[in-house]
């Protein structure tokens, strides 16, 4: 659940907000340079050079319904809010393995030999930056390239050294940082994550309660940086980092992409509750080859990742709602590392559903899928959207992004929004209030006067 003790009140939208234009490079940095990050590079050069279309992107695919249905207006996403052209982006990263973004592509082995060759200059000219990692958070990865440091605060200041180069020499006003490396293992919202004061003292003392995702997210906000996490841990998903991110006006999302077994759970789960269909139980399985899948091999990674994958299903079926339908069910979810796979994920969902007089029925989903091939365009739109927030003056939790997040950051107050259909006409609706277009609310009474 997500925590927002910032006093500072988040500025909410405006009817028709005044967007500053997209002008000049937008610098990606991505502290993770493995497979989902290659994959949207080489994604993106191929899309720029016209080899391949933007499949799976709702920003450069997606169209918007403008007004009644008569007026038949349905214009791109892109061409109806400003978002950047992706000719502008640039990309920059961090990992602890040296070498360019080709050598990272290669041994991530999601893009074949020929997508590799078409990619390889542009790939060898991103340089892999010296991390700052310390193995007690990712206990399955051995580093060979990492930054020195005495404090977690020295830590951050040469990152934010690394930022400001990196800016310069791309000739760049704007940037975005997501996090797109391992799963770390499991931390809970402690003192020191409580305020902005806290969390800078930890910095300094060392805190073991400040794992490397959080040093990068710190040093990004501190260079101006909208931040968004693509992995489950708990990174900007506390006080201390919302207080800063409102301070410095940059807007946060995460966390956790919604890929593959979860966006399939987001659209059954609702379907079940919409027709009152009753569950008794929900197996989850996966196997997985790739080095995610090692890395989520050891318990603590594999903890953060089951606390975000399990949080699902109770914020979707409402059980304290519907106790008849919803309070007893079992729900588990198994991810098994198994190499010959590679990136190419497959999952198995049993569902023991029951319907009328309470007879017992069965679903079973089986999702031949490529992890970082659905991951890729999920992370494109995360970094758009996070800019046109940036420019259009947002701060805090963007919570009209959930659509993208298997653990959505949300307002205290709130629970977080689930179900993909209701964050689709969430996003959709955002992105007409922000141009100051009227919101669709679907209910066509304008037909029947
Ligand atoms: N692919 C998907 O569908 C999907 C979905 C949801 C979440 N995720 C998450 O996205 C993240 C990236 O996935 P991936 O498949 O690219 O994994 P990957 O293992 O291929 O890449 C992650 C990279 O992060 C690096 N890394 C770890 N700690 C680091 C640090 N402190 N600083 C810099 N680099 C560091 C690793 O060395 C590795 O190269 C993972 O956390 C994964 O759980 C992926």
């Amino acid at each position: 659940m997500s925590i927002n003790n910032s006093k500072k009140k988040v500025p909410g939208p405006r009817r028709g907000m005044k967007i500053e234009n997209p002008s000049g490079p937008l610098t990606v940095f991505t502290p993770g340079i493995g497979a989902v990050s290659t994959t949207l590079m080489a994604g993106v050069e191929m899309i720029r050079k016209g080899q391949r279309g933007p499949v799976g992107s709702l920003t450069q695919m997606g169209t918007i319904r403008l007004g009644k249905r008569t007026e038949k207006r349905s214009p791109l996403i892109k061409n109806f809010v400003p978002l950047a052209d992706i000719n502008d982006m640039k990309f920059a990263g961090w990992d602890i393995f040296g070498g360019t973004a080709y050598d990272a592509a290669e041994k991530a082995g999601v893009l074949n030999k020929d997508d590799l060759k078409l990619t390889k200059n542009f790939l060898e000219g991103i340089e892999v930056m010296p991390a700052v990692f310390e193995r007690k958070y990712v206990k399955r990865l051995q580093p060979k390239v990492v930054k020195k440091a005495k404090s977690k605060m020295e830590f951050a200041e040469k990152l934010r050294d690394d930022i400001k180069a990196t800016m310069k020499k791309n000739g760049s006003q704007r940037g975005v940082m997501v996090w797109c490396g391992s799963t770390e293992t499991y931390i809970e919202q402690s003192e020191v994550h409580k305020t902005l004061k806290n969390f800078e003292k930890g910095l300094r003392e060392n805190d073991p309660q400040i794992p490397p995702s959080m040093i990068y997210a710190y040093a990004a906000l501190k260079e101006g940086i909208p931040f968004a996490n693509g992995a489950p841990n708990l990174t900007v998903d506390v006080p201390a980092m919302n207080e800063l991110a409102c301070k410095e006006g940059l807007p946060l999302a995460g966390k956790d992409f919604k890929t593959g077994q979860t966006l399939l759970k987001t659209v059954f789960a609702p379907m079940l509750k919409a027709r009152m269909l009753g569950l008794s139980g929900w197996f989850s399985t996966n196997i997985l080859g790739n080095q995610d899948g090692e890395v989520l091999d050891e318990p603590g990674s594999f903890k953060t990742k089951e606390v975000s994958k399990l949080s699902v299903l109770e914020y979707i079926l409402q059980p304290e709602l519907y106790p008849e339908l919803y309070s007893d069910y079992y729900h588990k979810v198994r991810i098994n590392y198994y190499p010959p796979r590679g990136d190419n994920k497959e999952s198995w969902d049993n569902i023991d559903i029951f319907g009328w007089l309470n007879y017992p029925m069965q679903i079973k989903v089986n999702f031949q899928c490529r992890d970082s091939i659905l991951a890729a365009p999920v992370l494109l739109d995360i970094i758009l959207f996070l800019d046109l927030a940036h420019r259009a003056g947002q701060s805090g939790i963007q919570e009209w992004m959930s659509f993208y997040f298997k653990s959505p950051m949300c307002a205290p107050e709130v629970y977080p929004e689930h179900d993909l259909f209701i964050q689709m006409t969430k996003l959709k609706n955002y992105l007409r209030y922000l141009m100051g277009e009227e919101l669709i609310t679907h209910l066509g009474v304008e037909y029947y006067k």
